[in-house]
């Protein structure tokens, strides 16, 4: 099971300073490091190192260089030890505009370097009847992508247990996020298989993202397929973000 952080604009220095020796002293071992991965906002990747914590971008601008002000490029991220790339995130499409071609860009230049996308998919709450048609916009390009770009990827900065792991998905449905409703599990496992029909590579792993907690966390681990969770609000204190990965791991 992977567990990703995603801090958003959140966490001050101070916090995440705090929050990284805390989280530290609760791991158990170097195995159970390689659960989490954290995605902290661009001003904080400085307190993240090639050798702690598996961490990656928020969000990055297709470019590598170039005159464009306020951007982040995801070269830099590489230089710095970043192994994964967040894209498609519905605060994102819907926030700042992102359409389908630029996240297809985005995925391009993630892959081209050799860091692992974790591409977010998901319905919003009026396409909930009609998630299959979302899915196949969201996803669909990935099909001729994928014809015409030569395969196996880079794999030589990728963690070990990701070599074979061409990207991620994770499902957040949008009524789902910062609202404290999740789907239930029969609803999820279905959205699942939907996905899984437009996925073309094997190995894809599939997570769950939206208001997971360490209250809900055990049942979506255990009744559904889920390979893991994308996580906003609750991993933002490490006592919190630890216990809820002890949770979904009783069971395991
Ligand atoms: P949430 O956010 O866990 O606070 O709902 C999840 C996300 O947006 O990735």
């Amino acid at each position: 099971m992977i567990y990703i952080a995603n801090w958003k604009m959140n966490q001050g220095f101070e916090q995440a300073q705090t929050f990284l020796q805390t989280f530290k002293t609760l791991i158990k071992s170097k195995e159970e490091k390689q659960n989490f991965v954290f995605l902290p906002p661009a001003f904080l990747a400085g307190l993240f190192s090639k050798d702690e914590f598996y961490w990656g971008a928020q969000n990055i601008h297709t470019a590598l260089k170039g005159s464009f002000t306020g951007e982040n490029s995801l070269q830099t991220a590489t230089e710095m030890g970043a192994q994964f790339c967040l894209l498609g995130h519905s605060e994102r499409r819907y926030g700042f505009g992102e359409s389908e071609a630029e996240i297809e860009k985005k995925f391009h230049c993630i892959q081209e370097l050799g860091l692992i996308p974790i591409l977010c998919v998901g319905e919003s709450e009026h396409e909930r009847e009609n998630k299959d048609q979302v899915f196949k916009k969201q996803l669909g390009w990935l099909k001729t992508y994928m014809k015409y770009k030569n395969l196996p990827w880079k794999t030589d900065i990728r963690p070990e247990p990701f070599k074979d792991v061409p990207f991620i998905v994770a499902y957040e449905p949008v009524w789902s996020i910062g609202t404290g409703l999740i789907p239930e599990e029969s609803e999820l496992e279905e959205s699942c298989q939907l996905i899984r029909k437009h996925l073309h590579l094997k190995n894809t792993k599939i997570l769950y993202g939206g208001s997971v907690d360490k209250s809900n966390v055990k049942n979506l681990a255990q009744q559904t397929s889920v390979d893991g969770f994308l996580v906003g609000g609750a991993s933002l204190k490490a006592e919190d973000f630890y216990s809820l990965y002890t949770e979904a791991k009783e069971d395991f």
